[in-house]
């Protein structure tokens, strides 16, 4: 098969674009052997379920915690957040501040909030006082490791280190989640739903499982949109016809005197915006590891084009591969160019040359997966990061601190399932008093 790579010895990696469906879609293949390290004594979190009707019924929960009423809270917690942000980041104007850690302080503020209605303080005090990113980071870079030896997972706890960060992040999850349900909230927060609170399941969730899915709302819900937004302030400082062309569109849609955050629905509207947004998860998807399916024993094989994938094989998707495939993405896929969202009679690349088409395959574009395994998230991710950089856009004019520190951005990426990243330090100076 073409665009096809055997990765491991029973293990592919494939980016056709029949893809998307055939692996992901509802009538796909269920989660491979990867996600073992989800499975802990008490239950699984939900991102580890493999088969699709016991998932399907854990998923209802965060369903109904995303939808319109949840998300009404959610943009409230937002606006604040954002607000929170400026105010932050106001206090250290014309200093240096590394405004990829100032991206995780929102991120995690906001989580808390949305998730565990708890304030981690991070943007009021200006710093991670938990460390959660660090732990964050050593306990995805310890389960990267074990994923690929799965065998390895009922053993662990014999080997005494050998999951400590990975446990250690689950138990900062469970703290939590027991904290919340001990004090109850007065919000319709992620947990009121996932705990029932709403009373729309028959059964009561039983709280050490509940308490896994912690876990999963502080890293899933926190560090991906970190990492977007961080990207992001990358390539517009690395392009500034890039960054004075989304300053024009948001001066335009919103004036210096009108708060971007007074409507967050007109932000999705905005099309340059949404086009830099998009750009940023094309090059860089937060989840760098592939998302990885197998093919069931007793299924006799799937199809994708022509070519049959045989039996007990694991399929993994790697969206950073897709997404730069010159047949989904062209021309200048490896580049950050977000004019190629843009629907136009004639395009002008940044070399200045003058083209009639692109291609740009919405159908592969997969930052948050798809069909029903896909991200849960994803409005609430996009109603944040279009909040952030529209305020921080509109507010401020940013430098880089320190030119050693852009370089090196993408050679400090890592990929630890989700991605680790290095600093950013720049100097942000207010348009305004
Ligand atoms: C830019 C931001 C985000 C990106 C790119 C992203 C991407 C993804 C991807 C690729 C998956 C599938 C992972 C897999 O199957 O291995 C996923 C799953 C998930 N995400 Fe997100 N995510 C983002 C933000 C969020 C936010 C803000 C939340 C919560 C409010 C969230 C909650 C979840 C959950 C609960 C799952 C597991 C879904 C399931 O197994 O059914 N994500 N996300």
């Amino acid at each position: 098969m073409d665009r096809a790579s055997l990765i491991g010895p029973n293990e592919l990696s494939i980016i056709p674009k029949e893809t998307v469906s055939n692996i992901l879609g509802p009538k796909g293949l269920p989660r491979g052997p990867y996600y073992d390290t989800r499975k802990h004594e008490e239950g699984t979190s939900l991102d580890g379920i493999k088969e699709y009707t016991v998932h399907a019924v854990r998923r209802r929960p965060w369903a109904r915690g995303m939808n319109s009423t949840a998300m009404k809270y959610y943009e409230g917690v937002i606006k604040e957040e954002t607000a929170n942000l400026i105010h932050g980041l106001r206090e250290r104007k014309s200093k240096e501040v590394d405004i990829s850690a100032w991206m995780s302080f929102f991120s995690f503020d906001a989580m808390g909030r949305m998730s565990f209605s708890y304030d981690l303080r991070m943007l009021k005090d200006g710093r991670d006082s938990h460390g959660l990113s660090q732990q964050i980071e050593n306990g995805l870079i310890e389960a990267a490791w074990i994923s690929h030896v799965q065998w390895l997972v009922p053993f662990l706890k014999y080997i005494p280190s050998a999951s400590k960060s990975w446990e250690e992040i689950k138990a900062v999850g469970e703290r939590l989640v027991r904290r919340r349900a001990q004090d109850g909230s007065i919000h319709p927060d992620i947990f009121y739903y996932l705990m029932n609170e709403d009373g729309q399941e028959i059964t009561k969730p039983v709280i050490e499982v509940c308490a896994i899915d912690g876990m999963l709302a502080i890293i899933a819900g926190s560090d991906t949109s970190a990492t977007t937004l961080s990207h992001l302030w990358y390539y517009l400082l690395s392009n500034s016809a890039c960054f004075n062309q989304l300053r024009s569109e948001v001066d335009e849609v919103f004036p210096l005197g009108e708060d971007p955050l007074n409507d967050l629905s007109k932000l999705g509207t905005m099309s340059y915006l949404n086009a830099c947004i998009n750009e940023v998860l094309r090059l860089y998807p937060p989840v760098l590891a592939a998302l990885q399916r197998r093919v069931e024993p007793d299924r006799g094989g799937v199809m994708v084009g022509d070519h049959l994938i045989p039996p007990e094989t694991q399929v993994s998707l790697y969206a950073y591969a897709i997404h730069r495939d010159p047949s989904h993405f062209w021309p200048i896929p490896d580049q950050f160019w977000p004019d190629r969202w843009l629907s136009q009679e004639e395009y002008t690349l940044p070399s200045g040359d003058r083209i009639a088409s692109v291609i740009t395959d919405h159908e592969v574009f997969i930052p948050f997966s798809a069909g029903p395994m896909g991200c849960v998230g994803k409005n609430v991710a996009m109603a944040e990061m279009r909040a952030v950089v529209s305020t921080v856009v509109q507010q401020f004019d940013m430098t880089v601190a320190n030119q050693s520190n852009l370089a090196k951005w993408e050679e400090d990426i890592r990929e630890v399932f989700v991605t680790s990243r290095g600093t950013l330090p720049v100097v942000l100076k207010p348009r305004h008093s």
